[in-house]
């Protein structure tokens, strides 16, 4: 472990943590590769050069670190601001790439990929303890602490954070908190939170739902979580996915995606719902729609993509088949009923990295990477051109609250279409390919409601 010291806020360890900084030779040479597929998130690096609009900033990010969010923390300190990174999930974290961040751009990283429940939230509190004035979240936690301390429901904290926090004044709590002029948010389930505590009248800051770009999900959570989960699956565990019974929960943005792909590599893929409109878009893209205890006796492999909890229950499991496969790719490892399983079966038996069998009923189960974001933990995350247009999405979101935080609402917003769009133009400019533009003649077609009926 790594410990390298540096300025932090009060009351802060102020060390980075990381796995092993002898990494960081590997872990720029991934995160390189990584950047020759980023051109969007590259032009805005350049601009950010030159302009510095982050001057001055204190940013903390709990994202998955990966080598493209490597790449996206490398934009922002371009861009002027004071990068702290932690985690987004216990599982996600290349230790090559944090250390690459910490040895060649001297970033504060605290996170080890395996980390405990303990070490986890003393890598949030760490990064709390940055004192930022922006946040960048991937998932709500960093906001959800900062909520918790602002509603002074300390025993909601985890204690890491929570001891930290009770060893702060009331004055210095509230500058903790009172200095954030905005946050961003990754994904939906983040966003689904975020939107609760604007419905509650609660949140203290406004927060950019970087989510709701379409240059996020139409992409990220559609094509990203789409090969990244099955790269996952496959790495995992060697399964021939032709011929398999694929049974996707949830037919969102990411369902569609990983449904689309595993039919690609030859399952009979089944899907379930419980939106009746998605339901009828996934019967009519093809697939058959039935109800988890239905579909649990004859799947081969289970994959729950929803943001929901407790998807994948007990008695689903006890009338699945021997032999059956269960993986989550939504943000928390919640949507499998794992604590129901530890209670009501035998196991776990490790037998194979990120494999773990379970026996129930007299049959075995084998669950992936604890239920955790299988795309996180058995592979690299989402491909990095696809990561482009989600963090482009990212800096001019960061950059957007720094012009725009004494106007905005303490609401969920989302960046202004005209930047969304503007990240899809560059990424196809990027890619090489040029669309028809109108001409003056469909600009005043399409404008009026009298010509040409
Ligand atoms: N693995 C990744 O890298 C990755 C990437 C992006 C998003 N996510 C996460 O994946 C999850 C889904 O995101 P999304 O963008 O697809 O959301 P979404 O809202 O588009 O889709 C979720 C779908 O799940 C359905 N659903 C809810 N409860 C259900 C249940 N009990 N059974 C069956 N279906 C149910 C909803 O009706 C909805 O259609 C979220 O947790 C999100 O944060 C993961």
């Amino acid at each position: 472990m790594s410990e390298t010291a540096t300025k932090g806020g009060a009351g802060a360890k102020a060390t980075n943590d990381i796995k092993d900084i002898r990494l960081a030779d590997e872990g720029r040479r991934r995160t390189e590769w990584a950047e020759r597929s980023m051109p969007v998130l590259r032009q805005i690096r350049e601009r950010f050069t030159r302009e510095r609009p982050l001057t001055g900033r204190r940013l903390a990010a709990c994202l998955h670190v990966t080598t493209e969010t490597a790449n996206l923390a490398v934009t922002l300190q371009a861009g002027g601001a004071d990068v702290a990174l932690c985690a987004s999930n216990p599982l996600s974290t290349q230790d090559d790439v944090a250390a690459h961040l910490v040895k060649d751009h001297g970033i504060k990283v605290f996170a080890i990929k395996g980390e405990d429940h303990a070490t986890y939230y003393e890598h949030i509190r760490a990064a709390l303890a940055h004192r930022a004035d922006i946040t960048m979240d991937d998932g709500a936690d960093l906001v959800g602490a900062l909520h918790m301390i602002a509603l002074n429901r300390l025993d909601d904290l985890a204690p890491p954070v929570r001891k930290w926090v009770e060893t702060l004044s009331a004055a210095d709590r509230k500058a903790l908190v009172g200095g954030v002029i905005g946050s961003t948010e990754e994904t939906t389930t983040g966003v689904i939170r975020l939107k609760a505590m604007a419905k509650d009248g609660v949140l203290q800051f406004p927060v950019i739902a970087v989510n709701d770009s379409l240059t996020k999900h139409l992409f990220d959570n559609r094509y990203g979580t789409g090969q990244s989960t099955l790269d996952g699956i496959i790495r995992a565990t060697n399964l021939l996915i032709a011929g398999s019974t694929v049974v996707v929960a949830g037919y969102g943005w990411c369902g569609r995606g990983f449904a689309m792909r595993a039919r690609g590599a030859g399952a009979n893929v089944l899907v379930t719902e419980i939106d009746p409109m998605k339901a009828l878009e996934a019967q009519m893209d093809g697939y058959r729609v039935l109800r988890m205890e239905d579909a649990a006796p004859v799947g081969d492999l289970f994959v729950t993509l929803t943001g929901n909890v407790e998807v994948i229950r007990v008695e689903h499991m006890r009338a699945m088949k021997d032999g059956a496969i269960l993986a989550n790719s939504g943000h928390f490892n919640v949507e499998i009923d794992l604590e129901g399983l530890k209670k009501t079966a035998e196991g776990p038996k490790r037998v194979r990295e990120f494999v773990e069998e379970w026996r129930i009923g007299g049959k075995r189960l084998f669950v992936l990477a604890d239920g955790r974001l299988i795309n996180l933990a058995a592979a690299e995350g989402h491909p990095a051109s696809v990561m482009d247009m989600s963090f482009a999405n990212q800096a001019l979101a960061a950059e957007y609250v720094v012009d725009k935080a004494k106007k905005l609402t303490k609401d969920v917003h989302r960046i202004p279409v005209e930047l969304d769009q503007e990240i899809a133009r560059l990424k196809l400019q990027a890619t090489g390919v040029a669309i028809d533009t109108l001409t003056p003649a469909q600009r005043k077609y399409l404008a009026s409601w009298d010509m040409g009926t």
